[in-house]
């Protein structure tokens, strides 16, 4: 990986036209099998009208979308997402997600240091509470979300499915 360059971006108005790039990652995500609540396989379209959406809530600082870069390939995601009435001082983290040739590099570090930098500065309401939710067997995004603060607060017993058994969901939070 030596010699490459690996960037981290904020999803913005100028990246709208990559579907493909996008939609690369998320079938590569959904081939992986990975612990995500969200793992389904999108079309093109479908990618469109999400980066469409995610766009409009950037730009009404409700939301962002942080990628990592290497070339012109996607190989990592996280996402920040402002909650809204009873909940609007919460935000949520979601799609950690590092491409496995990838992982073990610092990366998921990376991003979470940069989502929770935009959380605290570039949504339009400072969030008070960052929230997330990970499969009680996710050991590695646990350890991760430990290390930066998270608080395992609530455990959900059988809330999710991986490989057709029903495992725990664990919902962490971290004080801002
Ligand atoms: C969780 C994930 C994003 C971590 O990304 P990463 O780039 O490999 O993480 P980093 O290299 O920055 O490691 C950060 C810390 O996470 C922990 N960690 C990461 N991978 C680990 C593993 N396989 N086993 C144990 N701990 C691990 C370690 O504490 C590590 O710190 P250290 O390197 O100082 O020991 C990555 O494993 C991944 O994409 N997993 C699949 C998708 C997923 O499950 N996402 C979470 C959804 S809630």
């Amino acid at each position: 990986m030596e010699g490459k360059e690996i960037r981290i971006k904020k999803f913005s108005t100028q990246d709208k036209k990559r579907v493909k790039a996008f939609l690369d990652f998320n079938h590569y995500v959904t081939e992986e099998e990975l612990m995500l609540a969200e793992n389904r396989r999108r079309t093109p379209k479908e990618e469109e009208r999400r980066l469409e959406r995610i766009l409009k809530a950037t730009n009404r600082k409700e939301e962002a979308l942080l990628f990592v870069e290497d070339e012109e390939k996607i190989v990592g995601t996280v996402k920040v997402s402002l909650r809204t009435g009873a909940r609007s001082h919460v935000a949520e983290v979601s799609s950690l997600i590092i491409r496995k040739d990838y992982r073990r590099m610092g990366l998921g570090k990376r991003l979470m240091t940069e989502v929770i930098a935009t959380a605290k500065k570039e949504l339009k309401r400072k969030p008070k509470i960052l929230r997330l939710s990970v499969f009680a067997v996710n050991e590695p995004a646990i350890k991760l979300y430990t290390k930066f603060g998270f608080n395992a607060v609530a455990s959900i017993p059988k809330q999710l499915q991986y490989k057709k058994k029903m495992v725990d969901e664990t919902i962490m939070i971290k004080i801002i």
